[in-house]
């Protein structure tokens, strides 16, 4: 029986493969369609068929007057000024009316494949996604948990060459969520968006049908969840955890250290409560 439809939301699909005819395009096409079953819109961006630029160069801030030198900085008043790249510009708009983000590609080399690095690198601009000054708590920006696309949800679906063993917590390929901490808690917690335990497809270059069926009703099965699958207990930075450094603060997981020391144990009460009187992060409102 197909499942109870679920309230309708709009998800944007990042998708980073150069072959159609791929393992990448069909768990694709059988995620969407899940997504699609469930009641949710699926805004698809195909960066290869898109021609997708991924240079972040002056060309992105071009048109601006009196730009400074720093490239955060160009950005910024390029964002505010509304003179970002039209491309920029149009994937802004796309994540801006998203409930949640996809992010689908082929584990390279650790990291994403270099045409979704440069999407990030140029999408994620300051004063769209960073750089937004706490009032609160001065010298501190609203970022990791807090930052301006707070509100949002976020699932990586990557395919490994790695065996899943060899990707667990003593494989020699290190433990996946480690390795993607870099896209799940510098990228995307940092901007605010709550990513969801990943979803890998390992031994994706030893595949067969029943590996296929396997994979993508797995996939199926979180589309159909997405909005109800609790995210990552990552940190929040500016909720107490963290001192006037940034670092935790001693009595925080004591002892604790690495990157999961940035994670609450499952125990740990997650409905920490917003800093008293601090406002909500201002509404995205710049097209
Ligand atoms: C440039 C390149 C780098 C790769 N780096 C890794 C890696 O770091 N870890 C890994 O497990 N697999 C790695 N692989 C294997 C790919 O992840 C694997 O071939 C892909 O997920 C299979 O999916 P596809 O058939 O849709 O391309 C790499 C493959 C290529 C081409």
């Amino acid at each position: 029986m197909p499942p109870e439809p679920t309230e309708s939301r709009t998800i944007l699909w990042v998708y980073a493969h150069p072959e159609e005819r791929s393992l990448n395009a069909s768990l694709r096409d059988a995620g969407v369609a899940a997504a699609q079953e469930a009641g949710h819109r699926v805004v698809l961006s195909d960066l290869y068929a898109m021609g997708w630029k991924s240079e972040l160069d002056g060309a992105d801030v071009a048109g601006t007057p009196d730009l400074p030198p720093e490239i955060s900085r160009a950005t910024r008043r390029a964002y505010d000024a509304g003179t970002l790249a039209p491309d920029i510009r149009e994937e802004q708009r796309k994540l801006r009316d998203a409930d949640a983000l996809v992010l689908q590609f082929p584990l390279w080399w650790y990291a994403t494949p270099a045409i979704l690095k440069g999407w990030i690198d140029r999408v994620f601009a300051k004063g769209f996604a960073y750089g937004l000054r706490d009032p609160r708590q001065p010298g501190r920006t609203f970022r990791y948990g807090d930052g301006p696309l707070a509100g949002r949800r976020a699932q990586v679906i990557t395919t490994t060459g790695s065996p899943a063993p060899a990707m667990g917590p003593r494989g020699i390929n290190g433990q996946l969520d480690q390795v993607l901490f870099p896209l799940l808690h510098g990228t995307l917690w940092y901007v605010g968006i709550a990513p969801l335990p990943p979803l890998a497809v390992h031994s994706a270059d030893r595949f067969d049908r029943s590996d296929f069926r396997e994979a993508s009703s797995r996939i199926a099965e979180r589309m159909h969840g997405l909005f109800d699958v609790e995210p990552i207990g990552y940190r929040y930075q500016n909720r107490g955890d963290y001192d006037d450094d940034l670092v935790l603060r001693d009595d925080v997981a004591p002892g604790a250290t690495g990157l999961s020391a940035h994670q609450e144990p499952e125990q740990e009460d997650r409905r920490r409560p917003e800093p008293p009187g601090r406002p909500h992060v201002p509404e995205l409102s710049r097209t």
